[in-house]
């Protein structure tokens, strides 16, 4: 019988045969400098197939933070202003994100055959299961835009142990109602898919400045190469079902919750019902003008404090200005590992307002 000897190992990863320790690191950063710029993948899901990207490395202990973008856009187009934005780089290193683009929506994406029976917003969230599978993710600190905020509420619902926290923007969790429909009708008469869409993403104050942002925009969804794909997507949210949200409820969002709401957006009435019918001690409150192109700063600084209370930024990581602030209002957030659930949260300014938690509560966020 072979004699069994101890085996002194010291490297973590073995090298390959005729690879020298320089080569190893080299090809361990470029491997790092690839995740960091985003890999792509499909899986098949009961509803077809979906496309994520995944940016970093998995943490241990930590979620990973799951995105899903509005009606017309992309991942990139949705969340690349937040996600690239100099003071959001010190929060997301921390975290492996995951950017669901909804089906056909990915960059290249073929147009779907006639007839194609695209998924309900119901049937997205379904799908969002098997993304966390093939990942082997366990838990998710959701972020989602309008349509996308949708999907990751009703997954939220029917997941709630999976899901840690919710950025919800520009929600709209009510079915559409028989007003709503006629007026939508109406509108269709004289306004083409991509006017609609716009009117879903901005103010009519904004489209009516025509700026540079609204031009861009209008543009991109204008000429997509998948703007039959994107009708379907609209298709699917303007028939959303009521998310039927009942503050203290079997049907409520279990999770801390930070609700943003563009000013003068056209969701702002729904994002405040919104508001309240959840947790007032989960639930957070901040209106922006237009939260990710416009305000990625103030967004980014709420997103710290949120991720605060969670107890998953060090107070280090805030800025001197959020540091001294929150020193009074934080009750109970930490440093990892040390983890409190309670909200600490309620911020009042003309620019940027945000609420939550122990009424009286007050502070600005400032960027
Ligand atoms: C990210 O780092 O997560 C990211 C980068 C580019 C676009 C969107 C997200």
């Amino acid at each position: 019988m072979a004699e069994l000897r101890e085996v002194q190992i010291t490297e973590e990863k073995p090298l390959l045969p005729g690879q020298t320790p320089e080569v190893a690191k080299e090809a361990e950063l470029a491997a790092r400098i690839l995740l960091d710029q985003g890999q792509t993948h499909s899986v098949e899901t009961p509803y077809g197939s979906v496309t994520f990207t995944v940016y970093g490395t998995p943490k241990p202990k930590r979620p990973a933070i799951l995105t899903y973008h509005d009606v017309g856009l992309n991942y990139k187009s949705c969340f690349q202003p937040l996600f690239q934005f100099a003071d959001m780089q010190e929060i997301i290193q921390n975290f492996v994100r995951v950017h669901v683009d909804a089906p056909g929506m990915e960059e290249g994406a073929p147009v779907f055959p006639l007839g194609y029976q695209y998924p309900s917003l119901d049937q997205l969230a379904d799908m969002i299961p098997c993304i966390l599978q093939y990942l082997n993710f366990s838990t998710i600190i959701g972020i989602g835009v309008g349509a996308g905020a949708y999907v990751l509420s009703r997954y939220a619902l029917t997941h709630p142990d999976t899901v840690e926290g919710l950025v919800l923007i520009n929600i709209d969790p009510n079915a559409k109602g028989w007003m709503d429909w006629a007026a939508h009708k109406l509108t269709g008469l004289t306004s083409s898919i991509s006017e609609m869409i716009l009117g879903h993403l901005f103010s009519q104050e904004e489209l009516s400045g025509n700026s540079e942002l609204i031009q861009k925009y209008r543009n991109i969804i204008a000429h997509a190469p998948n703007l039959d794909n994107i009708e379907l997507y609209w298709n699917s949210y303007n028939n959303r079902r009521d998310l039927n949200f009942v503050r203290g409820g079997d049907t409520t969002l279990k999770c801390p919750v930070m609700l943003v709401v563009g000013d003068q957006a056209p969701h702002e009435d729904a994002v405040v019902e919104c508001n309240s019918k959840l947790d007032p001690t989960q639930t957070s409150f901040l209106k922006v003008s237009n939260p990710i192109p416009h305000s990625p700063g103030k967004l980014t600084e709420a997103f710290k404090y949120f991720l605060q209370g969670m107890g998953y930024m060090a107070s280090s990581c805030m800025t001197r200005l959020s540091r001294s602030r929150t020193a009074s209002l934080t009750s109970a957030a930490s440093i990892d590992g040390n983890r409190s659930r309670s909200r600490t949260l309620s911020q009042s300014s003309e620019s940027g307002t945000l609420s939550s938690g122990p009424p009286g509560h007050t502070m600005e966020v400032s960027c």
